[in-house]
């Protein structure tokens, strides 16, 4: 579909859509500059660093973080972009809470260990921030999501979840695909995060990716917090990737919701035997007990009868792929072959297709549109975009195109699925974070190609 078509089509469907706007409207001037800050420059927010620095309308006005390795890093790059160094907070775990006492900023970006999130977004609100780009999870705890969720509707703010596989390049034309019903009606979805972490999770407290098996305070990056998770909990520890752009292709929380859920967890092998591999059977860690499944399984139905099946499968040796399956009553696309089938359209009956001429032709619009832009950025060049959509959000003083009730719904599951697992495999019900409004909320993600 050629741009201008797209926009005319989107245009008709944006029409009925009503943006929630934020009450505290401001008049920006054209050239004012985002006033931007960070909580969190560690592997995740240096990249997010390199983004506003790229970026001529954003003023970074302030960083935090607790790591002078990681700090220096910071700074290295802020000085080579020649752009103007922001203050800089650290020295205890809540020096962010100083940075946010200042109320200077337009929005911040949280990408600090998972247990961080929720007091970091809510410190954030409660200062004023109308705009909040956490990273993935907004919590730990089923209740953390309703705080974050009743304190957005309280300041009247938006926090949208840094999710950045909603803008993969395949994962949109397929959105667009599923628009323009090529695939027919909906009916099963399958996503995931299947990524072998085994050396994300240890390290040897130097590098950041492999050469030991330690973690905690002997670990480095992810390795000193994300393990920990390993250890003390059961559950679909990581389901945004996967059911982010799930989300978006059965419109959940707009026309369509989540309703009850269940998760089955594998035994725990992958990160015993990895350290014994690495370190040797007397290292210390391996006496340690991992309650993290190698592979945990959940099942979520749909009040509109979509199924949807989600793995966690971090702990075991395997390539990479998030697994993506998206069938509906004419046919289907999988990620893992790359290769598609739709009735009637594809060439031979009950062969798969390679899907690649199919994803070019249907490329969405904002691909189109960015494609420049996105060269560098991270992960394919698909995290340009969730920082884009931030920043133009607050540039237009208009909601952010995911909001806190995706942010909660999907990082929910990780709670729900513990909760369902700790209750052998029980079917749990699944909450409803827009207190009805789902009935009445209509599609907005990236129906144009601004943002
Ligand atoms: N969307 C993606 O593709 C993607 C990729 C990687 C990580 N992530 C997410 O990003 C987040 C951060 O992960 P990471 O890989 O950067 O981990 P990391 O450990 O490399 O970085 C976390 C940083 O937070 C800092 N920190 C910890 N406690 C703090 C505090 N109290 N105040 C200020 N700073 C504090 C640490 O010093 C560290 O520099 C996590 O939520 C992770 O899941 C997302």
């Amino acid at each position: 579909m050629q741009r201008k078509e797209f926009i005319r089509n989107a245009g008709l469907a944006a029409a009925s859509v009503a943006f929630v706007p934020t009450s505290q409207l401001f008049a920006r001037k054209a050239d004012q500059k985002v006033k931007m800050g960070i909580i969190g420059v560690g592997q995740r927010g240096l990249n997010h660093l390199d983004l506003l620095l790229r970026r001529s309308d954003v003023e970074l006005v302030s960083i935090c973080d607790v790591d002078a390795r990681t700090l220096d890093e910071a700074k290295g790059m802020i000085q080579k972009s020649g752009k103007k160094m922001p203050e800089i907070y650290t020295g205890d775990n809540y020096a962010w809470k100083r940075m946010l006492d200042k109320k200077q900023l337009d929005g911040i970006i949280i990408a600090t260990p998972w247990e961080w999130h929720k007091d970091m977004i809510l410190g954030s609100l409660e200062s004023g921030i109308k705009y909040v780009g956490s990273e993935v999870m907004i919590g730990t705890s089923l209740e953390d999501h309703w705080e974050v969720v009743h304190a957005t509707e309280k300041y009247k703010a938006n926090v949208m979840m840094l999710e950045n596989v909603c803008y993969r390049r395949d994962v949109m034309a397929v959105l667009n695909m599923v628009r323009q019903g090529l695939f027919g009606e909906m009916i099963h979805l399958q996503g995931g995060y299947q990524h072998d972490l085994r050396e994300v999770k240890f390290n040897d407290g130097v590098n950041v990716y492999g050469h030991g098996v330690e973690f905690g305070e002997k670990g480095y990056s992810e390795a000193k917090w994300r393990t920990e998770h390993s250890v003390h909990r059961n559950g679909d520890l990581y389901p945004t990737h996967g059911v982010g752009p799930i989300a978006h292709y059965i419109n959940i929380n707009r026309g369509n919701r989540f309703n009850s859920l269940c998760s089955f967890s594998s035994k725990a092998r992958g990160l015993h035997n990895h350290i014994v591999k690495k370190g040797g059977e007397s290292h210390p860690n391996a006496k340690v007990n991992f309650r993290l499944g190698d592979v945990v399984t959940t099942s979520i139905n749909c009040v509109n009868g979509e199924t949807v099946l989600l793995q966690h499968d971090t702990n075991l040796p395997r390539p990479y792929s998030l697994g993506f399956r998206v069938q509906g009553t004419e046919g289907l696309w999988m990620d893992v072959n790359k290769s598609l089938y739709i009735e009637g359209k594809t060439a031979k009956p009950h062969q798969w297709e390679d899907a690649k001429a199919w994803l070019d032709k249907y490329d969405h619009p904002l691909w189109q549109r960015w494609s420049k832009e996105t060269q560098g950025a991270g992960h394919g060049g698909m995290d340009f975009f969730v920082i884009h959509a931030l920043i133009e959000s607050i540039k237009n003083s208009k909601a952010t195109p995911m909001d806190v009730y995706d942010a909660a719904t999907w990082s929910a599951i990780t709670p729900l699925s513990e909760k369902s697992i700790d209750l052998g495999s029980q079917t749990v019900e699944f909450p409803d974070f827009t207190g009805g409004q789902w009935m009445y909320r209509k599609p907005v993600f990236s129906l144009t190609d601004a943002y």
